[in-house]
């Protein structure tokens, strides 16, 4: 039976009505429209859903719509904006890292969280925090390049 819940999602609060175990990744996008966070696997192995609720990183593919109600949701467009890049944003542009760009999302969100508690994360804290997220076009190099960038940009 489908209940209403209160997304507040990069600062705008919306209602969506759903069954309470339906992945918080299918509200954002089919009910809410964002074209990001994406669906990769649906089963949390690739990291392309990731969003942040109340700061924390989380795949959306596999949360339910209630953990997320009345919970602060950010996607990568509350992260910054073209006008104000978040730092790892403007770093990815700099570095030219995205290819497809399908990944990217989850990269972003991820290394975001991450920096967030440990801004002067070290190369392997960074590989750690970063080890279960995916990118088929290998540009796992040039992201390492982006985040200590965007890493110095704040230092
Ligand atoms: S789509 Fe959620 S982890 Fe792959
Ligand atoms: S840029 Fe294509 S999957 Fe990562």
């Amino acid at each position: 039976m489908n209940k209403k819940f209160s997304l507040n999602v990069n600062g705008h609060v919306h209602t969506v009505e759903a069954d309470e175990q339906m992945p918080l990744l299918y509200a954002l996008r089919d009910d809410l429209g964002l074209n990001n966070p994406h669906f990769g696997c649906g089963l949390a192995q690739c990291g392309a859903c990731t969003v942040h609720l109340d700061g924390e990183a989380v795949r959306s593919c596999v949360m339910p719509v209630s953990a997320a109600a009345n919970k602060t949701v950010t996607t990568i467009a509350g992260l910054g904006t073209p006008e104000k890049p978040h730092p790892l944003q403007a770093a990815y542009v700099a570095e030219g890292v995205p290819q497809c760009g399908y990944c990217i999302n989850g990269w972003v969100m991820t290394a975001a969280a991450l920096l967030q508690k440990n801004p002067k994360a070290t190369d392997a804290e960074l590989r750690d925090g970063l080890a279960g997220l995916k990118c088929r076009c290998g540009t796992h190099v040039a992201i390492m390049r982006a985040i200590k960038r965007a890493q110095s940009s704040q230092a």
